[in-house]
């Protein structure tokens, strides 16, 4: 049996902008994204803001429908547009009489799965009813899904959930403004397990907290995986939150994906000019290592998903552009065991 719990093939998600017929307009939000997550593991997705982090985790749910691409989880195709060519594990299409091999165009009924696969959303109070009381936030959660036969049921659950995340049974007929943001992060978490879930996107959980109380949340999460063998998404700007809670890392950027490996291989060994960049603005403590490593400043802004760049998106911040850049999408391809990057120019850049 696979150890594969989520797999997304050519994951295109484009947002219309205006415009009519020929000059309709559209934000290029995800392009060509693929990626694999194995059960009980943590994937890492980090890049700049607006770069379309979210909405990679919130199409692979079908809380937008993709705009073109395969979405696969546990062994079932939850959705396929018919029109992508199906990936093997080197990210290469399979071919059949030389040609490559198409899936079936599918969409299913979400329901079944809506349960399995949670979010846990950036901004943890925006994402809570106000008006509602702690306890009815979880409840809610697991009546929709019917998971507690009798009220004695669902109040045991509701208590062994709160203290789950570290808050307490008094805690539940409180309402969100009277906890502070980790706490309220932490009532958004018990909310998403009150339903058993297997994966859970977190969309930059802790990204709204104080500096102090995310290690805390961050070794939450960490504890609860292993309790109950949950496999993530965890979505960050930036990749010191990532890197001690992943298992493998992807970075984008403008929509696309451009490297993705194992997480010190990722680190130490990146190849692709933009993770490098990511890379040595992650302060160092030590001075000789500091010293030695070369801090890759970008020139010039992030361009517009309404209107990207030719080829390469990157093409236009990076220092190693040619003309090839400009004229040829590079492909996404194994560099190295369990190594995916899409350059041009790997050899000048290493
Ligand atoms: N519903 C939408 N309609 C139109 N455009 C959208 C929509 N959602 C996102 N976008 C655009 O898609 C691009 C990617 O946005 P997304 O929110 O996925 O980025 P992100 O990487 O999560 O950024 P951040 O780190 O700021 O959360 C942005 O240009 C954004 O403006
Ligand atoms: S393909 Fe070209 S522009 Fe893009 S990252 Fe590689 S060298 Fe830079
Ligand atoms: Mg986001």
């Amino acid at each position: 049996m696979s150890d594969e719990l989520l797999r997304i093939e050519h994951l295109y998600q484009y947002f219309p902008a205006g415009g009519f017929g020929r000059r309709k307009k559209y934000v290029q939000a995800v392009d060509d994204v693929s990626f694999f997550i194995n059960k009980g593991e943590t994937l890492g997705l980090v890049g700049e803001s607006g770069c379309g982090k979210t909405t990679t985790g919130r199409s692979l749910l079908r809380l937008y429908e993709p705009t073109k691409g395969r979405i696969i989880y546990d062994g079932k195709v939850l959705f396929d547009s018919g029109d992508v060519p199906l990936t093997g594990e080197d990210g290469q299409p399979i071919l059949e009489n030389g040609q490559p091999k198409y899936g079936t165009k599918t969409a299913v009924d979400m329901k079944p799965y809506r349960r399995e696969m949670q979010i846990v959303f950036q901004d943890p109070y925006a994402s809570l009813d106000p008006r509602m009381t702690v306890g009815d936030i979880v409840g809610e959660a697991i009546d929709i899904h019917g998971l507690a036969k009798s009220k004695e049921e669902r109040y045991n659950k509701i208590q062994h959930l709160l203290e789950e995340v570290g808050l307490n049974s008094e805690h539940a007929n409180r309402y969100p403004h009277e906890f502070s943001g980790g706490q309220r992060q932490r009532v958004g978490i018990a909310r998403a397990l009150a339903v058993d879930p297997k994966f859970i996107v977190c969309d930059e959980p802790i990204s709204a907290l104080d500096v102090s109380i995310q290690a805390q949340v961050i070794n939450m999460f960490e504890d609860l995986q292993h309790e109950m063998g949950l496999t993530y998404l965890f979505i960050a700007h930036d990749l010191s939150v990532v890197k001690h809670i992943s298992n493998r890392i992807g970075v984008m950027y403008l929509g696309k994906l451009v490297e993705l490996a194992e997480s010190n291989e990722l680190i130490f060994h990146s190849v692709h000019p933009y993770t490098r960049s990511l890379i040595s603005a992650i302060p160092i403590a030590d001075p000789k290592t500091a010293r030695a490593s070369k801090r890759i400043m970008l020139e010039g802004d992030v361009p517009s998903p309404l209107n990207p760049p030719s080829g390469c998106r990157f093409r236009t911040r990076c220092p190693y552009a040619t003309e090839r850049c400009a004229g040829e999408v590079p492909q996404w391809r194994e560099v190295s065991k369990g190594h995916f990057a899409a350059c041009h120019n790997l050899d000048q850049v290493n």
